[in-house]
């Protein structure tokens, strides 16, 4: 999705004929050896943490870098543009941009950013909480004379009993008396799904609040950052935004990516690049953050192919997610409704990932693709467009100019072949880095039972990332600090670490160097062992199997880069 609007386009989406509650004790599990092993920590949290913002550690910086260079590696830098790909009209090209984080503000006036990319909330003036409109629910609740609509922020099966706990709260009730509350109605959102079906204010119990009548009226809200450029920054001409998304910089470089590379239509352009939105409830660890970084493509075809190009992408990026160990049963592939779809959109899929903090049947967004149309070459050229009897067409003030107007410039593009000029279709795979690495941590965390050295039954927790994405590929292990094994681990680790990211490790029992290595992610495990020092083979434990073979110690380095491969 890309632009929010009243009806914000849902991150989270259900099948709700089979939710349970999610699996928060999994969930806080894993946040907590995100932490124990430096994955992720709170930014700043050294002064208390900053809502909406997370810092990579060691173990979590080196993943997050893999899995962009995977996809950087896989898009754009090893795309073969002579080939053509399953699924592909034809063969097509690819190249990169690193653009800016802030741009010329008219950039998101014509983009349609500055007036359309907002969410609606609601404060409490009692508990002092804000919420997001369209992520209240609630429902109808009577005892004896008093009637209340109770509201809950919590979504899935988790939320019909958060309400009657609300419930009983407010009618002061005890527990063996909760069945003497009369519900009506379903549990449906406050914001109603239509205006004329919203809940009225007056009647609803904020989900924090002791009373009716303390939820705000819904406001606006801008979510781009804003700031002020220059020394004597002051007035409103200063204002600049954070870009919300790395798109725009594709598009304003259009031109100039045409002017001075080779490449021709059907050809894609990547970027991968922070991005900054105000949000209002940032939760669910990084899921919903205020700064993240996001990995796009826009491709430009023709606009008969574009069609096809669509479902192209769509099947490619759902294989990238496969190729990279993410688990089929817990990924969807769900194609919007017509009413979901921004106003310029054509058609828009949602890979999606049933995180542990979901309930069961609920969705977190990982990607968007979406069939774009010529709406943000045209708005660039022309100025702000709104859909009008089917059509787009240029926005225009009550004065009747434009009302913020484009640049000007000719964007379109001449097939020197056909001799035709046309505005490019644009489809575009929009991933989210921080969201993609949730997700692989997530489906790589595992609690088993493994054998220690004297074969007795002890618990581990594995993460089982692709060794692609592994921080670290092996580790090198001497079985004890004496008889020239260190001299050799440390000779094959030199060796090693030139082709891959890998550590020494002399401290500790091996049993429990296994087990910080598996904790990691640490695909390999190479053990120098008095066998070593006789015949020159050393273990190689694989951390999925468990198996471990002797391999000739001139082989390792060898042998590991296949695999890795
Ligand atoms: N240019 C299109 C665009 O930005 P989007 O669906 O708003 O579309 C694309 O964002 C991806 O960026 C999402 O699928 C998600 O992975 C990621 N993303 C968006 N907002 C995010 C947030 N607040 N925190 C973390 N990731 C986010």
């Amino acid at each position: 999705m890309s632009l929010h609007q009243l009806a914000s386009l849902p991150e989270i989406t259900a099948d709700t004929s089979m939710n349970k509650p999610a699996d928060q004790s999994r969930m806080d599990r894993i946040v907590s050896l995100a932490k124990r092993r430096g994955f992720i920590f709170q930014s700043s949290e050294i002064y208390g943490g900053l809502n909406g913002f997370w810092d990579y550690g060691p173990l979590g910086v080196a993943l997050k870098r893999n899995l962009k260079e995977c996809w950087w590696q896989d898009m754009v830098a090893g795309h073969d543009e002579l080939a053509t790909l399953t699924g592909a009209p034809s063969p097509y090209e690819m190249t990169g941009l690193d653009c800016t984080i802030i741009m010329h503000p008219q950039v998101w006036k014509c983009s349609g950013h500055f007036d359309l990319f907002h969410d609606w909330m609601v404060d409490c003036r009692e508990s002092k909480r804000r919420y997001r409109y369209d992520h209240l629910q609630g429902r109808w609740a009577s005892y004896r004379e008093q009637k209340v609509f109770v509201t809950t922020d919590i979504s899935g099966d988790d939320a019909a009993a958060d309400l009657v706990g609300r419930a009983q709260k407010f009618f002061k009730l005890r527990a063996k008396q909760v069945d003497e509350i009369v519900w009506s109605g379903e549990v449906v959102p406050l914001a109603g799904t239509t205006p004329a079906e919203a809940i009225p204010l007056p009647e609803a119990l904020g989900p924090d609040a002791a009373e009716p009548g303390t939820l705000t009226e819904p406001r606006e809200f801008n979510l781009m950052f804003e700031t002020r450029i220059g020394a004597l920054a002051g007035d409103d001409d200063d204002r600049a935004f954070l870009r919300p998304e790395t798109a725009q910089g594709i598009f304003v470089n259009f031109k100039n990516v045409l002017d001075t590379s080779r490449v021709r239509v059907p050809f894609g352009i990547g970027q991968i690049g922070k991005s900054f939105r105000n949000e209002i409830t940032p939760r669910n660890f990084t899921f919903r953050s205020r700064e993240f970084e996001q990995m796009e493509i826009e491709f430009f075809c023709r606009p008969d192919d574009s069609r096809a190009w669509y479902q192209f992408w769509r099947d490619r990026r759902w294989k990238w997610y496969l190729n990279l160990g993410l688990t089929e049963g817990r990924l969807q592939l769900r194609e919007h409704h017509a009413a979901e779809l921004a106003h310029y959109s054509c058609g828009t899929a949602d890979i999606e990932y049933a995180f542990p903090f979901l309930a069961d049947g609920e969705y977190g967004e990982l990607e968007g693709i979406a069939h774009r149309g010529d709406f943000d070459l045209r708005s660039h050229m022309e100025g702000k467009l709104v859909r009008q009897d089917g059509e787009l067409v240029l926005e225009t003030g009550p004065d009747g100019k434009p009302r913020h107007r484009g640049s000007g410039r000719d964007l379109s593009y001449f097939d020197d072949v056909t001799r035709e000029r046309f505005v490019p279709h644009v489809i575009e795979p929009s991933a989210g880095a921080d969201r993609a690495v949730l997700a692989f941590l997530c489906d790589a965390y595992h609690e088993d039972n493994v054998p220690d050295e004297n074969g007795k039954p002890r618990e581990r927790t594995v993460l089982k990332l692709h060794p692609r994405l592994a921080p670290l590929k092996a580790a090198i292990l001497p079985l004890v600090k004496k008889d020239g094994m260190p001299e050799v681990a440390i000779d094959l680790y030199k060796r090693l670490k030139k082709r891959m990211p890998c550590m020494y490790d002399a401290k500790g029992s091996v049993g429990r160097r296994y087990a910080r290595q598996d904790e990691a992610g640490t695909p390999w495990c190479l053990t120098i062992d008095g066998q070593t020092m006789t015949d020159n083979t050393v273990t190689l434990r694989d951390r999925d199997s468990l198996t471990q073979e002797r391999v000739p110690i001139g082989e390792c380095v060898d042998l590991l880069t296949e695999r890795l491969q």
